[in-house]
């Protein structure tokens, strides 16, 4: 809801030329400095309140007396009045009970008359409903001149509520020239004289009687691109590939990483100096405070120490979620994570199963096919009882056709040709068919026979389910898993800690934890990999579980927040995010494996067990045919049987 409140104009002219010493300066101030006043702050409000679709926030509050009251309606009535047309206004009322803004503004003016209107009004002020970065314009009409240690503590009480965009607008009534002059003051919070101060700077003295203000005076200047290398406190932990902390001997931390590059870069850009702060141990990102009857004490690790503003921002593969968002300021996204489950590599092929590898599944399927196809029609010719078929087909005196149909397939010579055309037709093109396949296997068995291969890792959840993976995973990354009663259902928790992480993806790495899936993001997978490979890689499974976008966090009323996003966006528009990244992570063993190199390297008797077990399983099948022909010599109905069978 937005109320346009239009005062009413009081007209406020010469009603009491009186005598009294106190109605004079009244009268003095109404006339002279009241009309230059609204100028200046008519002219600042054009200058930057002007905006489209944004109204500006009005408040007011008087409690010195009746005539500052009155002072301020008028100056007021005035700003109003000359703005109306191009600035809406929405009133604040001063009333005790919370004030509800859907959006808060950006653009506040506030009209007070002393330290008491100032503090009640600006400590009603909450991150909630007010925009603490926003443009403050203060109005403060006094009867007497504001005192500089009025000035002091106004501002410092601006400081701890993080508001640095502020300009308080007074008159200097000591002036008692004809041209009362209008001041305006501010404050910068990081000099070269030192951090974090809140000693009022004159930004200008305005004069009465210049036609134009002037327009270079810069009202709303950036007061945080440089911090004179005051100190910014961090919380952060290590947690590869993001944040690398070294401890050195002399309790000196050296960090790295890409979030911590990325930390560094703004530290110089902005000429600031760093402190990290690590969380207590076994915490990382920590708890954040549920319900909104939670307080800060339930929260823990880094988020707790936002909370308490003991750090100015945090990182760390922050994810930016609706509950941190609640209590906490989140930066832009620089940044998304893909969280996956990290897997061994499937098992290695046997050498029997190397022999089928030449061939494709659909290959050795349609093989079979024709043999199993020549097969059926030997059969079914056989069957037929029609000896001129036969002999159309096979040729003429050929006895053993399935025999012969085989011998040809693995390369061997025919003792009896067929005589006629057609059945030397077929055997032709069976012949050239035969050629094909058997080179073609032969030719590659070769290299495959070399090759160590292993079966690819599992893909799917459900697939990890079905073989009866266990899953392992941080206790702080459970929220994302919360949905998969599956997975929970078979879990265990690691410490909360890298540590933890590190020595379960390199006991994959080296197969010692097999089925078994660790929940954790693909940059860390890559990171491991990119600086372990020679002990073995990490496989991942291909589907991507949750997609977090990580940014940085800062305490609720933090003026941080704009000037580093501006400075983040610098960073991601040129690439150097990524290009960070890609220093510490490696996501080619991902990929698919390199075409096989043709490099000549001798067989070895390994590469051919594979074919001595086929070869130990056809002996064992000849010696057990040669005990069934020597029993059938004393069994009758064997020996039927045996002799059948070499008429096919
Ligand atoms: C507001 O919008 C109008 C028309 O859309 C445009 O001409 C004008 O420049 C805008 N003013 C500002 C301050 O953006
Ligand atoms: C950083 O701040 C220091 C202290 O005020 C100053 O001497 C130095 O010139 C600044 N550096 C830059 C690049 O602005
Ligand atoms: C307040 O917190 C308690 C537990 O601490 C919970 O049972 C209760 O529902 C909460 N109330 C609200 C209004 O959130
Ligand atoms: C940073 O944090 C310190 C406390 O650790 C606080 O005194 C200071 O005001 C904060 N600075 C900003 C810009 O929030």
């Amino acid at each position: 809801m937005l109320f346009l409140v239009i005062l009413p104009l009081l007209p406020r002219t010469s009603e009491c030329r009186t005598t009294a010493d106190g109605e004079l300066k009244r009268l003095m101030v109404r006339e002279t400095v009241g009309n230059h006043f609204s100028e200046v702050i008519v002219d600042a409000l054009n200058r930057y309140y002007v905006q489209n679709h944004s109204s500006t926030l009005l408040m007011r509050l008087s409690t010195v007396s009746r005539r500052t009251y009155e002072l301020q309606s008028d100056i007021m009535d005035e700003v109003m009045q000359r703005t109306s047309h191009s600035i809406a206004y929405e009133f604040r009322p001063t009333t005790t009970h919370r004030y509800a803004s859907r959006r808060p503004r950006i653009f506040n003016l506030a009209f007070i008359d002393g330290y008491d209107a100032f503090d009640q009004l600006f400590r009603s002020l909450e991150p909630a409903s007010n925009d603490l970065s926003g443009y403050y314009l203060i109005v403060l009409t006094t009867l007497d001149t504001a005192r500089p240690e009025t000035l002091a503590h106004m501002f410092s009480l601006l400081w701890t509520l993080n508001v640095i965009n502020v300009n308080i607008v007074t008159a200097d009534l000591q002036d008692y020239s004809h041209w009362q002059a209008v001041l305006m003051y501010t404050y910068y919070p990081y000099t070269p004289d030192g951090c974090e101060r809140s000693v009022p700077h004159l930004v200008h003295r305005f004069r009465k009687g210049l036609r134009r203000l002037d327009q270079r005076i810069e009202l709303f200047p950036s007061k945080l691109s440089n911090f004179h290398r005051c100190q910014i406190t961090v919380c952060t932990f290590h947690l590869p590939p993001y944040v690398l902390l070294t401890q050195h001997r002399d309790h000196h931390v050296q960090y790295g990483g890409f979030e911590g590059d990325l930390l560094r870069a703004l530290s110089v850009k902005l000429n600031f100096t760093l402190r990290l702060i690590e969380p207590e141990a076994g915490e990382l990102w920590g708890r954040t405070p549920a319900t909104s009857n939670e307080t800060e004490t339930d929260a823990s690790g880094c988020v707790r120490l936002v909370l308490t503003e003991r750090v100015n921002l945090t990182l760390g593969r922050f994810a930016i979620r609706g509950d941190r968002n609640l209590v906490m300021k989140c930066s832009r996204s620089y940044y998304t994570v893909r969280m996956i489950f990290a897997v061994p590599a499937g098992r290695e092929y046997t050498p029997f199963e190397k022999l089928f590898r030449p061939f494709s599944r659909s290959t050795w399927m349609l093989v079979t096919a024709y043999l199993l196809i020549a097969l059926c029609v030997i059969c079914t010719i056989r069957c037929s009882g029609r000896p001129y078929l036969r002999d159309f087909v096979f040729g003429r005196g050929i006895s053993t056709p399935i025999l012969n149909l085989l011998n040809v397939l693995f390369g061997g010579a025919l003792q009896q040709l067929p005589a006629r055309n057609f059945a030397r037709t077929l055997l032709f093109l069976w012949m050239y068919y035969c050629l094909v396949v058997r080179t073609s296997y032969q030719g590659s068995l070769f290299e495959y026979l070399q090759e160590h291969k292993n079966f690819g890792p599992l893909q799917t959840v459900d697939a990890m389910v079905d073989e009866n993976y266990r899953f392992y995973s941080l206790y702080e990354s459970s929220l994302y898993l919360e949905q998969m009663p599956k997975i929970l259902s078979r879990i265990t928790w690691l410490e909360d800690e890298d540590a933890a992480v590190e020595r379960h993806l390199s006991r994959l790495s080296i197969l010692q934890e097999p089925a078994t899936a660790l929940f954790t993001d693909i940059e860390r997978v890559a990171y491991y990999n990119r600086f372990h490979a020679r002990e073995g890689l990490v496989y991942v499974a291909n589907v991507v579980l949750v997609r977090l976008p990580i940014g940085m966090y800062y305490p609720k009323k933090s003026c941080l927040a704009n000037q580093f996003d501006r400075e983040l966006d610098g960073l991601l528009t040129s690439g150097y995010v990524s290009y960070r990244l890609g220093r510490y992570v490696d996501y080619d063993a991902f990929k698919r494996p390199p075409a096989y190199h043709h490099a000549p390297t001798p067989l070895t008797i390994d590469h051919l067990v594979g074919c001595f077990e086929t070869l130990i399983c056809l002996l064992s099948v000849a010696a057990g045919l040669l005990l069934v022909e020597l029993l059938s010599r004393r069994i009758v109905s064997l020996r039927a049987l045996l002799t059948i069978l070499p008429t096919v």
